[in-house]
């Protein structure tokens, strides 16, 4: 597909997947991403009332073992990524990287050689992933470290209160075409007294003594932006999503390194803010999230802000009718897992599908005041027994989730299960433990038995 035919497209799946799939080479003009930043967080959301994890932000190394072998065969790569095992080891944090690696490689590819990318990371894992990026996108195309710097309620004690995050930019290459429309800023209290508007003019001799600076006729529009970026944080009380970013603080970037009509990519798109900036600023987007819950949230913000929008949208990867689900199910088994997964409200998939030990997505919901319960659901998409039931109970148990969801399609469940299933007993006399939910619930609306205080469905 040439550029020129892309029109606005959101992508539920995971980025490395999608952009293979669907985004072709050197066809995206600016690409922003804020990733997962390996907090060690999850993170939860409160929508509707209720608790959901958005996602998890914590790494393990067998998730990544794929992808570090993956990224093992790039020759720009791998001794880079050689390198960081050496003083990493096999760790949560090589794993990070690799999987950050490998997704960096497809943006590296989709991304045009005008084009620029913004990674947008804080301090905990900045300093390994500038030298990912350089090792990805060339050290000689690194342009700004910048630093967007925020207000929030103090916490923590003997250090300095940490309020930035950071984002490195890199070109995709050293062509002189690539987009940068210059910004500005206003000037200090002190340049305005003594030059007011006007341009000031400055060089030097042939000698090369600085020249005294002087005043041009016209009017400057400020000078020009620096890379320490003050733009408040969305209150979280505000917040659409427990890691949004601002508004303004896209448009700065997509304003500076595109134009209009030109093809903006988020691969990590959150609540969609990306979508939203480029979206005022009239400039074609894709973008992509893992997280079932994060593309309904963009829905519902597309059809707050922009009329009609919504109906023009290619929305690919999650199934809208049970029809739909059950050709997944036949295509892409795991594409399917992942969609099933994320069903239940407060439940996450696994970041990876394999090695899953029995265990496809994992949650976390409040039952009172600083309590919680784990949940954890397997995903069934073809014929399932009870002895399938009876070992996802001991998977629970040893994933120490006190509930689990067994999800498949309604035509597949037996008597058999359900006794399984009831055989599990309740969770504090109340919940049960071991629960069959069916693809039919979810489209028909019905939710599982479990602890979601006023949950509603979006
Ligand atoms: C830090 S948040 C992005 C927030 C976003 N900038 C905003 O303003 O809403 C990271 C997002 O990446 C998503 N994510 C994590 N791994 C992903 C993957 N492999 N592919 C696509 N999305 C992924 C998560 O579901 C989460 O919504």
């Amino acid at each position: 597909m040439s550029d020129q035919q892309i029109a606005n497209q959101l992508y539920f799946g995971d980025c490395l997947e999608i952009m293979a799939e669907f985004v072709s080479d050197e066809s995206v003009d600016l690409i922003y991403l804020d990733p997962p930043f390996n907090s060690k967080r999850i993170y939860n959301a409160f929508i509707g009332g209720a608790q959901w994890v958005a996602f998890d932000d914590t790494w393990r190394w067998y998730e990544a073992i794929d992808d570090f072998h993956e990224v093992a065969g790039d020759v720009s790569v791998a001794p880079t990524m050689e390198g960081l095992r050496k003083i990493l080891g096999e760790s949560g944090e090589l794993a990070y990287l690799s999987y950050m690696a490998n997704r960096l490689r497809e943006c590296r590819r989709v991304l045009k050689p005008t084009g620029s990318i913004y990674l947008h990371c804080d301090p905990t894992m900045s300093y390994f992933l500038r030298i990912v990026m350089d090792a990805v996108f060339g050290k000689k195309n690194f342009k700004n470290e910048i630093i967007w710097h925020y207000r929030k309620w103090p916490t923590g004690k003997y250090t300095f209160q940490r309020n930035h995050d950071v984002l490195l930019f890199y070109s995709r290459s050293g062509s002189r075409k690539r987009r940068f429309n210059q910004l500005f800023m206003p000037r200090t209290e002190s340049t305005l007294k003594r030059f007011g508007k006007k341009r000031i003019v400055s060089g030097h001799d042939e000698a090369g003594q600085r020249l005294p600076s002087q005043t041009a006729e016209e009017e400057s529009e400020g000078v020009r932006m620096d890379d320490v970026w003050d733009i408040s944080r969305v209150p979280p009380i505000k917040q659409l999503y427990p890691t949004e970013k601002p508004l303004p603080l896209l448009e700065r970037i997509i304003s500076a390194s595109s134009n209009p009509d030109d093809l903006v990519l988020d691969p990590f798109c959150g609540c969609g803010t990306t979508i939203h900036a480029a979206q005022n600023l009239d400039r074609r987007w894709i973008g992509i999230d893992i997280c079932v819950n994060a593309c309904k949230v963009i829905q519902k913000r597309i059809e707050g802000h922009f009329d009609s929008l919504w109906d023009n949208i290619e929305f690919v990867g999650m199934p809208k009718t049970l029809d739909d689900a059950k050709v997944l199910a036949d295509y892409d088994p795991f594409k399917f897992e992942r969609w099933a997964a994320s069903l239940v409200p407060g439940v996450e998939a696994n970041k990876r599908q394999r090695r899953d030990k029995g265990i496809d997505g994992r949650g976390r919901l409040p039952i009172r005041k600083g309590q919680f319960v784990d949940v954890v659901v397997q995903v069934k998409s073809g014929s399932a027994n009870p002895s399938h039931v009876q070992a996802f109970n001991e998977a629970r148990r040893q994933g120490q989730a006190q509930l689990g969801i067994f999800t498949c399609f309604e035509n597949r469940v037996t008597d058999g299960m359900r006794n399984a299933a009831v055989n599990a007993g309740k969770y504090l006399d109340e919940w049960p433990v071991i629960q069959i939910y069916t693809i039919e619930d979810f489209f028909e609306r019905r939710l599982p038995d479990l602890p979601l205080a006023d949950f509603r469905l979006p």
